[in-house]
């Protein structure tokens, strides 16, 4: 098993990762977002792509999410771990809160989002009833319990498209819907790993109440803030992680 690991804002590079090669590699559907870094995080080998490139220039909108996987597959990569900054919808999705999300609810549009488009011998329907896959989500969930790292263990992520944050109306409507957290890059990454039979599972990193949710405006520095210690966190359950 090859793990990578999908840092987004506030994870572009991860100091603890002891790197020891680079790939750049142009992919059938352009360049990913960044060089490839082969590196070791507490003696496993894997691989880390900074989705926003590094430095973080790349809005949600504008990641080449085709490339970023298509790339990872190329190197052998099998299982992917995507760490992304949320704002928190759901009682128990406070800043700094770490989520493993079950579910998702796809908000996104206008984005180059399947590899089964154009040359097709056979029109492919991947299933995604599951969008996150079991075993892997199942297995960062025991190393943060061994790890005694504190995390809700399940919830529904809403990708909305970006760049902008979004109004209270529609945090009411994704509410409504069932979502417990909002992101803005965790579609179509989901599910261009099941189209390449890639295992892939999410850490969602609570960065802000998301719209309304509390009163007052949600700030640049409030974000950077929580994101301080939320992804401190994260990186140490990415370490107890690739040791389980
Ligand atoms: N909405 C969407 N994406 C986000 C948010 C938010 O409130 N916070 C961090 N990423």
């Amino acid at each position: 098993m090859t793990l990578a690991i999908i840092g987004g804002t506030g994870l572009t590079q991860i100091e603890a990762l002891t790197i020891t090669g680079e790939e750049r590699l142009t992919t059938p559907f352009g360049e990913p977002s960044a060089p490839y870094l082969l590196g070791e995080l507490n003696g496993k080998k894997l691989v880390f792509l900074a989705r926003h490139g590094n430095p973080h220039r790349i809005p949600p909108h504008k990641i080449n999410y085709r490339a970023n996987i298509w790339g990872l597959k190329q190197l052998g990569v099998t299982e992917i771990i995507g760490v992304a900054a949320v704002g928190g919808i759901g009682a128990k999705m406070a800043p700094a809160v770490i989520a493993i999300p079950n579910q998702l609810v796809d908000y996104s549009y206008g984005r180059e989002h399947t590899f089964f488009a154009d040359d097709l011998e056979h029109v492919t329907h991947i299933d995604f009833t599951e969008p996150y896959t079991p075993s892997l989500r199942a297995r960062i969930i025991q190393a943060a319990q061994q790890a005694d790292i504190s995390i809700t263990s399940s919830g529904t992520y809403g990708c909305t498209q970006g760049p902008r944050l979004e109004t209270f109306a529609e945090i009411k409507r994704m509410a409504n819907d069932g979502c417990d957290l909002v992101g803005m890059t965790g579609m179509p990454e989901a599910a261009l790993a099941r189209e390449l039979g890639l295992a892939y599972a999410n850490i969602s990193v609570v960065a802000n109440w998301a719209a309304g949710v509390v009163e007052g405006e949600i700030t640049m520095a409030e974000i950077e803030k929580n994101l301080d210690v939320g992804m401190a966190n994260a990186i140490a359950l990415l370490k107890a992680t690739a040791l389980f």
